[in-house]
């Protein structure tokens, strides 16, 4: 036995000292026995990657490699020792498809039968975790590409005919739940409200809108342009005097209208106003733009926007660096920002530890990632 072990170290160790000193003085890399890195997964996939090379690729290769090679006879080359052939084929035949006949006792036996269903039952629970983690990666990266540049703002109220305000109340809409296009969710952390009242006469009904406002919920700086009503999808021409562009800075209320106080009086006739038996209003701001975020203003002291000094730097600071990670070092928090911004919105894996933070702090984060990929 312990000839075997020693037999087996010797061995180990002769085959490296062999590969560097065959090239002289060049330092000439060995072949790869089978393709072992070579492959470079799309950003999003490297956490199923993972699990591909150190899990079922193993698998297959000891269960399916005498069929699905490249040029074998089964259907799927998912077991071929180049590791890219093999990820291509897995992944468009999915998982699922392959570990259902993993387990199959009809396919090819002995290779394939129940006895492998607690190793693909465990790679798959891995499999479904790490998609998800794919998935909100994905969302990350379709956010950073920077939906503020769509050009305009939706939300809307629907209100069925019992339900119309009699007497003027105000609606208020949040920017950071209630918008139309759902990638720009959690990104305008801001109310926007009107004064809204209904009155019907005979067959008219008479809509009386005032004080369009915004007010950030947290205090940031804004600049919006143009808001303009919609009723049931059109567009109130009666209502271009809302028109503006206006500096919203802070979290008190700001007015959205130049004449403050003066309203907006819209009749339509009593059908059409009810046409799908509701009344939408919608809202829709034509462009928001935002300060940039910096470091320093993550770091520093001003509450509102300090994420990483109030959030992170308890375990990420001088006195403690966990997971090797010290954010009060600008330049390897600038080397990590992907990393900072994704552990941010994970869920499987939040940072910190304890649960997500609000959308409105995890955007700071990426307006500053924004930031320095513009650089
Ligand atoms: C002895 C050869 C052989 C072995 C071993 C083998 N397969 Fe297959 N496999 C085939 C052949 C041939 C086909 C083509 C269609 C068929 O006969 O089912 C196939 C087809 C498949 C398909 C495609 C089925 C479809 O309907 O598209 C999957 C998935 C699959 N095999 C999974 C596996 C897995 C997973 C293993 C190992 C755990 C495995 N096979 C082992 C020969 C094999
Ligand atoms: C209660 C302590 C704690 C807090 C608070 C915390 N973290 Fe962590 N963080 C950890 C630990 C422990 C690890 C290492 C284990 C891991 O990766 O999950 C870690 C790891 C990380 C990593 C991975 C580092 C790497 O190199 O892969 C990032 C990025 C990170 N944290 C960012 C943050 C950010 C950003 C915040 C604040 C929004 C934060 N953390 C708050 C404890 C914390």
């Amino acid at each position: 036995m312990i000839k075997k072990r020693m037999i087996f170290l010797a061995f180990s160790l002769f085959i490296p000292t062999m590969t560097f000193q065959s090239c002289g003085n060049q330092f000439v890399l060995r072949q790869p026995a089978e393709s072992e890195i070579i492959l470079q997964p799309k950003s999003c996939d490297a956490e199923i990657f993972e699990i591909f090379i150190s899990g079922f690729h193993p698998f297959l290769k000891t269960n399916c490699g005498t069929c699905h090679y490249d040029g074998g006879r089964g259907v799927g080359r998912f077991a071929d020792r180049n590791i890219s052939i093999a990820w291509e084929d897995f992944r468009s035949m999915s998982a699922e498809a392959i570990s259902r006949n993993a387990i199959n006792d009809e396919h090819r036996p002995p290779q394939t039968g129940k006895q492998h269903r607690p190793v693909i039952t465990d790679l798959l629970t891995r499999w479904t975790k790490a998609m998800q983690t794919k998935q909100e990666c994905e969302i990350a990266l379709q956010l950073s590409k920077n939906p503020m540049n769509a050009p305009f703002i939706t939300t809307e109220k629907e209100f069925k005919e019992n339900e119309l305000p009699t007497s003027e109340v105000r609606l208020t809409w949040n920017l950071a739940q209630d918008l139309k296009n759902e990638k720009q969710i959690g990104l305008i952390p801001a109310n926007l409200s009107i004064n809204f009242g209904v009155t019907v006469r005979n067959d008219k009904i008479q809509l009386n809108i005032r004080q369009p406002t915004i007010q950030l919920q947290s205090a940031d700086a804004l600049k919006t342009k143009n808001l303009w009503i919609h009723i049931n999808g059109k567009k109130v021409p009666e209502i271009t005097r809302y028109l503006t562009e206006t500096d919203v800075i802070g979290t008190q209320e700001v007015s959205l209208f130049n004449q403050n106080n003066s309203s907006v009086i819209y009749e339509l006739p009593y059908q059409s106003a009810f046409v799908n038996q509701s009344l939408k209003i919608s809202l829709e701001i034509e462009r928001i733009e935002q300060l940039p975020i910096t470091y320093e203003m993550l770091v520093g002291t001003n509450t509102t926007f300090n994420v990483f000094a109030r959030r992170c730097v308890s375990c990420h600071g001088n006195t403690r660096q966990d997971g090797g990670l010290n954010l009060l070092n600008q330049d390897r928090a600038q080397l990590l920002a992907q990393t900072i911004l994704f552990r941010m919105r994970s869920r499987n894996r939040p940072m910190p530890p304890a649960g997500l933070l609000p959308d409105s702090e995890i955007y700071l984060v990426q307006r500053w990632v924004n930031g320095l990929k513009s650089k």
